[in-house]
């Protein structure tokens, strides 16, 4: 495919920087920057907390999918995903199909001083923040450690992981 008209997809956990990349890598390319929980926010009308409290996480995570397959039908766009798209293996062949696939990691560590004052994420609200982000991390493990191109953000600059994602994206 020519890759210019393909799409740039960052997945990986919550805190390991997908918006922060995005935003900037779409910039450097001159692509649209799509942050799903964005979309899912302003379409459902709600935070994502509340769609978690009052629909529950099912039926997020069906937005999530939809959203998922109108996105893949589109070109030239950088997409930001939420950490937990890759629950569905739908999800991952349909945007592996429309792009570049690219998983950010981090070390819990760094996660939890990423995501320690945030009130956004309902998966990790309440005390005991790190064992739940271990114990997620844990159950997701495999789904992430399976997206062959992938970037350890702990030691780089939000520009060196952009950097590194534009080599990927030139030489694909
Ligand atoms: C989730 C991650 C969140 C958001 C929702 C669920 C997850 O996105 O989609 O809270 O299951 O990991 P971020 O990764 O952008 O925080």
């Amino acid at each position: 495919m020519n890759a210019s008209l393909r799409n740039i997809v960052l997945v990986g956990f919550m805190g390991t920087g997908k918006t922060c990349v995005g935003e900037l890598l779409a910039k450097r390319l001159g692509m649209t920057f799509v942050d799903m929980d964005d979309v899912i926010v302003e379409r459902e009308g709600k935070p994502i907390p509340q769609i978690f409290a009052e629909e529950g996480e099912p039926y997020f995570r069906s937005v999530e999918r939809e959203l998922v397959r109108e996105l893949a039908g589109r070109t030239g766009q950088v997409i930001g995903t939420g950490g937990g798209v890759v629950l569905n293996a739908d999800n991952i062949r349909d945007f592996g199909s429309a792009g570049l696939v690219v998983c950010l990691t981090a070390p819990p560590e760094t996660i939890l001083e990423r995501v320690a004052h945030d009130t956004n994420r309902p998966l990790l609200a309440g005390s005991d923040k790190m064992q739940k982000i271990r114990g997620i991390l844990d159950a997701r493990k495999e789904l992430y450690d399976a997206i062959p191109l992938r970037v350890e953000t702990d030691n780089l600059t939000v520009d060196e992981v952009v950097q590194r994602i534009v080599t990927m994206y030139r030489g694909d």
